[in-house]
């Protein structure tokens, strides 16, 4: 990852865990933007570049991907740089994006459905890599095209982000009843951080980062 409006002084930001990268983004002006079960997102001091980093990330490598793969295309952010990050993480620099003043909604957002050839494009990739990975990836959740996940752009147009997640209930389900298993899937350096997903620092989410905890102390015990 080369990318000029990244701090200079770290070399390789893969080998940094999510927690290194947000000291090394902090360190240099970036704050924190944004955060959702998975991610965090910071802006840059510019107010141009976004990094979305979590700690434990299985799903929006395909996103960046798909970003990637149309590139300026209006309904997408442009992507700067991505990378795996030490243990399990992943980081994203995009352009930074504004959230729109809207009620909380699970369901598609109408613009999802609308026929403008660009967003065709992205509709049509977007479900072809859905059900490619609903066949293939562990875990594969549903599709979120909600409103949170439609963003402005500077110019006042409207961006899709993360519309591909695994479903963490399953996942975490899994962990908890069978954990030998959920290792066997999932190798140890890509699980370290597992509990450090923002979701876990919601405080209804305190029964089930304790028991986890327990459980996977009980088997490294072993
Ligand atoms: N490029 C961006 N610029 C500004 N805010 C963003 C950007 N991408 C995401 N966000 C905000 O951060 C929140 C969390 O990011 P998201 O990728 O949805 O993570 P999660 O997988 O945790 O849901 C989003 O709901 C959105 O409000
Ligand atoms: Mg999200």
């Amino acid at each position: 990852m080369d990318s000029v409006f990244l701090p200079a002084d770290v070399d390789d930001w893969s080998l940094l865990d999510h927690c290194g990268v947000r000291n090394a983004l902090e360190r240099d002006g970036w704050r924190f933007v944004a955060a959702g079960d998975w991610a965090v997102v910071l802006g840059d001091p510019t107010g141009r570049y976004a990094a979305r980093i979590s700690p434990f990330e299985r799903a929006y490598q395909y996103f960046v991907e798909l970003c990637r793969r149309h590139p300026g295309n209006r309904w997408l952010p442009t992507i700067h740089a991505a990378t795996n990050l030490a243990g399990g993480g992943h980081l994203t620099v995009m352009e930074l994006l504004t959230p729109r003043h809207i009620p909380d909604d699970d369901h598609p957002d109408p613009v999802w459905s609308s026929d403008d050839s660009d967003l065709a494009t992205v509709r049509a990739d977007v479900e072809r890599t859905y059900a490619d990975c609903k066949a293939n990836v562990q875990w594969w959740g549903s599709l979120d095209v909600k409103p949170a996940h439609f963003l402005l752009d500077s110019e006042g147009q409207l961006k899709l982000v993360d519309p591909f997640g695994l479903a963490g209930a399953e996942l975490y389900g899994m962990a908890e009843s069978d954990y030998p298993s959920f290792c066997k899937l999932v190798p140890t350096d890509e699980r370290r951080y597992m509990l450090q997903i923002p979701h876990f620092s919601q405080s209804y989410a305190a029964p089930l980062l304790r028991t986890l905890r327990a459980v996977i102390s009980a088997h490294d015990a072993c």
